[in-house]
């Protein structure tokens, strides 16, 4: 899929802005605080119904309006389609090619994107969060029964943890959510281990050219329940009860999974040079890129914010020559990177404009 044109109404710094893409690289060149993320984080809203740098919907309406709207026309399987994201001060709709979208799970997956910031250092760098963000962004864009499960998971999780931080617990009443529990972690655990064994394969296989050979990288999916049935997962949580007491809050489950990434059977947290990291970041997310293909039969639009910075001359190159065949965005304060590069749209952004 590519998208054509993107149009921002009362978004952030953007007051009306019509941008055209092409099916290359977009690249938006500006100063700090011009409004280049913006645009990054335009496309992702269109593709998540949410936006990642805010909590409340909102906080993204251009100050002293009432509201915005993102139109955003992409060429999916040769049809021109249309999205739309309208928010105001109490609600967001969304609709897509006309129809309103209701749920989230009924529309996450058909603007497919992969996004590569500074923050995505997080993934390998940083808490577990980042980690399980990082797989359930990628599980989510492919599967909508994912999605389902893992918000019926949250639910469970959030009235759990509302009994335990009661005087009197209701154990019973904790037995039956672990029983629902244990149906959704069995099958969220199964489709985590499926893409994780997907991400590996593509991994291995970028990091080797990325490196000349030199560096391996391996992921290890790190849960309590691998393996499990329904009724083993239940039991665990079950047993694990009196712990969960003591702490007020729920200590097993899948809101601790984690990824372990190792390079060079070192793991890259932990043991790697800053170099090692970025490159291990590169990979996986590249992996990620192909999994998505590999999956959805569709190319992803590739989000690249002022990443440039972050790499050196020989993962640039890498990377330039790799995005080559797609379409990509990618956002620099500094273009000296471009060097004989076809198939390149230069944009100026400043002040919440774009320069003609
Ligand atoms: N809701 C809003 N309404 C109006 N302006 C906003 C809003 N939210 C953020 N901005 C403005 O947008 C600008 C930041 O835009 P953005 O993050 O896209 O910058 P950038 O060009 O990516 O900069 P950098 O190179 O530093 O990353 C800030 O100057 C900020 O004041
Ligand atoms: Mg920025």
């Amino acid at each position: 899929m590519y998208i054509n044109k993107i149009r921002l109404e009362n978004f952030r710094n953007y007051e009306k802005q019509d941008i055209d893409f092409i099916k290359g690289i977009n690249l938006f060149l500006g100063n700090n605080a011009q409004g280049k993320t913006n645009i990054i984080e335009s496309i992702y809203l269109s593709a998540f119904g949410k936006s990642y740098r805010v909590l409340k919907d909102n906080e993204v309406i251009r100050f002293n309006n009432d509201y915005c709207k993102i139109n955003l026309d992409y060429v999916k399987d040769n049809i021109n389609k249309e999205n739309e994201i309208y928010i105001d001060q109490n609600k967001k709709v969304i609709k897509n090619n006309g129809v309103k979208i209701n749920k989230l799970s009924d529309f996450v997956g058909e603007i497919l994107i992969v996004i590569f910031s500074p923050d995505s250092l997080d993934i390998v760098k940083g808490s577990p969060a980042k980690r399980r963000t990082f797989i359930d962004m990628i599980c989510s864009q492919l599967s909508k029964s994912y999605i389902i499960a893992h918000q019926e998971y949250m639910k469970c999780l959030k009235l759990k943890n509302a009994m335990l931080k009661k005087d009197i617990i209701d154990r019973e009443y904790i037995y039956i959510l672990h029983e629902k529990m244990s149906v959704y972690i069995k099958k969220i655990v199964e489709f985590k281990k499926y893409v994780i064994d997907k991400l590996i394969n593509k991994a291995k296989v970028i990091q080797n050219n990325i490196t000349d050979g030199k560096e391996n990288i391996d992921i290890i999916y790190s849960t309590d329940f691998l393996g499990m049935n329904e009724a083993q997962i239940k039991k665990y949580l079950d047993d694990h009860l009196y712990i969960d007491e003591l702490r007020k809050s729920s200590i097993k489950g899948i809101q601790r999974d984690d990824i372990i990434i190792n390079v060079n059977d070192l793991e890259v947290s932990k043991f790697g040079s800053q170099g090692q990291k970025r490159t291990a970041l590169l990979t996986l997310k590249l992996a990620n890129f192909e999994v998505l293909i590999d999956e959805k039969g569709d190319i992803p639009i590739l989000l690249l914010d002022d990443i440039m910075s972050e790499l050196d001359s020989n993962r640039i190159s890498f990377l330039l020559k790799y995005i080559e065949k797609y379409q990509s965005i990618i956002t620099t304060t500094d273009a000296s990177f471009i060097k004989d590069i076809g198939n390149i749209k230069i944009l100026k952004v400043s002040n919440g404009r774009l320069e003609i």
